[in-house]
């Protein structure tokens, strides 16, 4: 048991998270985090419809009895309508979710939903200000996804600690590092910061009960924190992916539209069918790595095999421990 502000908000045993990834956080992996300790992630986005959604918020519900978490994606390419949005919200409070995740977007539309829910909410903020401000709007705790991150880093180029000291040094609320953390030292080291424990996606796709091909297992294993790029910066939803095929010929559009002096949605439309989630969604069931876009970030240089959730959660915080009471072995006389 590691106790902080953020396991006693959530009421979990260990300050780690499985934050949200699409097509990815589904039952099947979120309710082995929380079963696990830690707690799990499901995103709307991964069903198509509310009913679709309900269903899942039951399957969730028969998987575990621990607290778990519902990510709202509000960035332009994942967006659902703001009706969905909000009957969503509303369903997570009649069916026991424990807390919203929102990203990359302002929540603020929302938070009265929320609060009305009777849910927690937690945001995922680029940087310090952002954090700050949430924090003074009400929001109950931040996840700090800094420039390591998978999915949409912060934009400033910031890594993830320095942004998660500062606010930790000048928040109240419970401040999480969300990405570059992928084991015991990461969440050592987070805690040693201030920061009240971790979120972490890249090392959760290396789980058994991820529902990914085996082959982008295999990639994550074979690449090191220098293989990824950043992909999606003109069309205004930066996005942290693996280096491969589909990344450089994403970028490569880009770069040829940039010169062409084509808008932002020209170039949007002349990606898509690279970027477009339904190829990814496609990719990780038919093990093709190359023919869609996959996030992951600099955290896969330290992922190094596929275990079980439980064995993920369960070493990192032996090694947290370890390294918190061992840490001094590191000084040379
Ligand atoms: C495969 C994958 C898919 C992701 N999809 C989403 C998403 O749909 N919405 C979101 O808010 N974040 C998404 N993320 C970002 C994660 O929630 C988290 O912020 C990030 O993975 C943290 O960095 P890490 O990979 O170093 O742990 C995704 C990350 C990965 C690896």
């Amino acid at each position: 048991m590691i106790k902080t502000k953020l396991t006693d908000l959530l009421g979990i045993e260990y300050p780690i998270i499985q934050s949200g990834m699409q097509w990815l956080a589904v039952p099947q992996l979120a309710s082995a985090v929380s079963n696990a300790g830690g707690i799990g992630t499901i995103n709307l986005t991964c069903w198509p419809t509310l009913e679709e959604f309900a269903d899942a918020l039951d399957e969730m519900n028969s998987l575990t009895s621990k607290p778990y978490i519902v990510n709202i994606s509000l960035a332009p390419s994942q967006r659902t309508t703001d009706e969905i949005i909000r009957a969503a919200i509303k369903l997570c409070g009649e069916k026991h979710v424990a807390a919203i995740e929102t990203s990359a977007e302002s929540p603020v539309p929302y938070m009265e939903d929320i609060r009305a829910a009777k849910l927690i909410h937690i945001h995922k903020c680029p940087n310090y200000k952002v954090s700050l401000s949430m924090e003074r709007k009400g929001l109950d705790a931040v996840y700090i996804a800094g420039y390591e991150a998978g999915g949409h880093p912060s934009a400033d180029g910031v890594g993830t600690f320095v942004i998660a000291r500062r606010c930790a040094a000048d928040m109240k609320i419970p401040v999480v590092a969300c990405g570059g953390v992928a084991d015991g030292h990461g969440l050592a080291a987070a805690l040693c910061l201030g920061a009240s424990g971790v979120a972490m996606g890249t090392r959760f796709v290396n789980t058994t009960e991820c529902p990914i091909h085996h082959n982008h297992q295999q990639w994550i294993i074979d690449h090191t924190e220098k293989d990824t790029v950043l992909a999606q910066r003109v069309v205004g939803s930066m996005m942290r992916i693996t280096k491969n095929n589909a990344a450089m010929l994403a970028n490569e559009i880009e770069d040829r539209g940039l010169r062409m002096g084509l808008s932002p949605a020209e170039i949007l439309k002349q990606q898509f069918p690279v970027i477009s989630g339904d190829m990814t969604r496609r990719a990780f069931i038919s093990g093709d790595v190359g023919s869609a876009t996959f996030c992951t970030s600099m955290g896969m240089g330290l992922v190094h095999d596929v275990k079980s959730v439980k064995e993920v959660i369960d070493d990192m915080v032996k090694e947290a421990e370890e390294t918190l009471d061992s840490c001094k072995a590191y000084f040379v006389d």
